[in-house]
């Protein structure tokens, strides 16, 4: 399959296309005069700055550009504009404040029209059916909601900690099954789980895939929308297929699995799970509800598991802090017994540690895009429209001039007032991590128990060492991609004595 489904002349004209409706699209706008725009690499002619724009290792580039630009970085590409946000008050002003413009989702008619993507929380520009989504996560998962879950992630981290049994190598396919099977339990019940649960997490997982194929290549149905008419045989396109096969699968994980916990709970036979407990909910409607939960696996296992494979990484490399952690749940819950959600509200080093291990590696290091529903003024500058923002979090939790001079250094006791009199003045990890605005992370309340429950019940189990008492390494690579982890961690877990 190819990513680029277009060919170089045809992307020059589409260049030319785009530019001339910008230049229009300026003409009308209400432009007032000040600064063009932010600085930025130099664009080529026509192209703009398509050539620069990286195709991985993301966090490394803007970085770079930060060095040499400053907090905003322009990036101009045809038919639209990036702003790259290095400053978190930019973020907070923008995304936050100014939620009304920069609440959107980039358009990607490949994903949302011919793979009926549309309906999707992640996906859907801000609309009634987005506000009823939202509605139906803080119902289900906000903080009032959040803790009828925890028995079941405190069962499943003790069935983790089974597998974990002297286990050696990279366990990030252990976390992934455990999450998922957590998720798809909350969501749909463990009767579901049971029957249908391989599949589904299939045919998220093929989903997931897809989707960051598409994202990663350039479509010519997305610069001329009119292709989309062209028959499947068409020499050379490879869209069509694309979008069929995207359209199978989302029609299964949107209807299938609602479609049979509706079925059980018919026939008077549903076990606990959101659909269950919410669907006779009249404050949240049912196709809502149904369109919500089918979102829940595919935004949460990646970015739940990333969050727990870098703290046993950060355990690895920094023992002492580990020793810490496990002296203080020895403290709190008593050695050898198996920690649950209310025994370790007081465990604060454990929490401080958790916050420390999001803040050095945030699973999600640039953000997902926003995108301008209007234009702006920001900064003496005139944004147009259809401008998209990538907020640079990974820089953001890493800035001096919010964390210190130390602001790399893995440090738990800087969110502990007995140790830095100015913890109470830091910025709140989570509220950058998890996104801005109204589109920050709905899933953020399970996140956080989930993450914190796991990380209690390894930690009190077992030692996070070097595989066969080597060295703790010097050096780990970490992915190229959307998910900020190490490569192939190669970690033991030791029961501990
Ligand atoms: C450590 C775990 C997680 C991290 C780091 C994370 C991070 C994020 C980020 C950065 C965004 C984009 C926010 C923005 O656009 O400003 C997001 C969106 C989202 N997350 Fe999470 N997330 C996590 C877990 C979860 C979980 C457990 C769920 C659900 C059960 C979830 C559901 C969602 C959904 C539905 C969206 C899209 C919201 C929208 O577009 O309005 N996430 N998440």
């Amino acid at each position: 399959m190819s990513v680029f489904d277009i060919k170089p002349a045809i992307a020059g004209g589409i260049a030319i296309f785009t530019a001339s409706v910008v230049a229009l699209h300026l003409r009308k706008s209400n432009r007032k005069p000040g600064p063009e725009t932010f600085p930025g690499p130099k664009p080529d002619f026509l192209l703009g700055n398509i050539r620069q724009f990286p195709r991985s290792h993301w966090k490394d580039v803007f970085k770079a550009w930060k060095d040499e630009y400053g907090d905003v970085v322009h990036l101009g590409m045809p038919g639209t504009s990036i702003l790259i946000l290095n400053r978190w008050e930019d973020a907070e002003e923008l995304l936050a404040k100014r939620a009304n413009i920069w609440s959107g989702r980039p358009p990607n008619r490949l994903v949302n029209e011919l793979m009926d993507f549309n309906w999707s929380i992640l996906q859907i520009q801000p609309s009634h059916p987005f506000y009823e989504m939202r509605k139906v996560f803080r119902k289900v998962l906000g903080p009032n909601a959040v803790g009828d879950y925890d028995r079941l992630i405190e069962g499943a981290s003790q069935e983790l900690v089974k597998d974990l049994a002297s286990f050696s190598g990279d366990p990030l396919a252990l976390l992934q099954d455990s999450i998922g099977k957590v998720i798809v339990t909350i969501s749909y019940g463990e009767d579901l789980w049971r029957k249908q649960g391989k599949q589904l997490v299939q045919t998220n997982m093929d989903g997931i895939d897809l989707v960051a194929h598409v994202f990663a290549g350039v479509w010519l149905v997305n610069f001329i929308p009119i292709t989309r008419f062209l028959p499947s045989w068409f020499p050379g396109l490879t869209f069509p297929t694309v979008g069929k096969r995207g359209r199978d699968i989302f029609q299964k994980i949107r209807y299938s699995p609602f479609g049979a916990v509706k079925d059980a709970i018919d026939r008077g036979e549903a076990d606990f799970s959101v659909i269950s407990k919410y669907i006779e909910d009249p404050e949240i409607s049912q196709e809502f509800l149904r369109d919500a939960t089918a979102m829940m696996y595919f935004a949460a296992v990646d970015t739940t598991s990333t969050g727990l494979i870098n703290f046993i990484y950060h355990m690895l490399m920094f023992p002492d802090v580990q020793k810490k952690v496990q002296k203080e749940l020895d403290d709190v819950i008593g050695r050898g017994n198996a920690p649950n959600m209310a025994s370790i509200q007081t465990a604060k080093y454990l929490k401080a540690t958790w916050q420390e291990s999001l803040r050095l590696l945030p699973p999600v290091a640039t953000s997902v895009p926003h995108f301008s529903q209007s234009e702006d003024h920001w900064k003496g500058v005139y944004i147009p429209k259809g401008t998209l923002i990538l907020s640079n979090i990974s820089w953001m939790l890493r800035d001096p001039r919010l964390w210190g001079e130390d602001s790399t250094d893995f440090k738990p006791e800087r969110f502990l007032p007995e140790f830095n009199p100015r913890a109470n003045e830091l910025k709140d990890v989570e509220s950058s991590v998890f996104g801005f605005g109204r589109r920050i992370c709905p899933g953020r309340y399970l996140a956080e128990r989930n993450g914190i429950v796991y990380a209690a019940a390894i930690l009190s189990a077992y030692d996070i060492v070097p595989p066969s008492g080597g060295p703790i390494p010097t050096s780990v690579e970490f992915t190229p991609g959307q998910f900020l982890r190490p490569l192939n961690l190669n970690v033991h877990f030791a029961p501990r004595k």
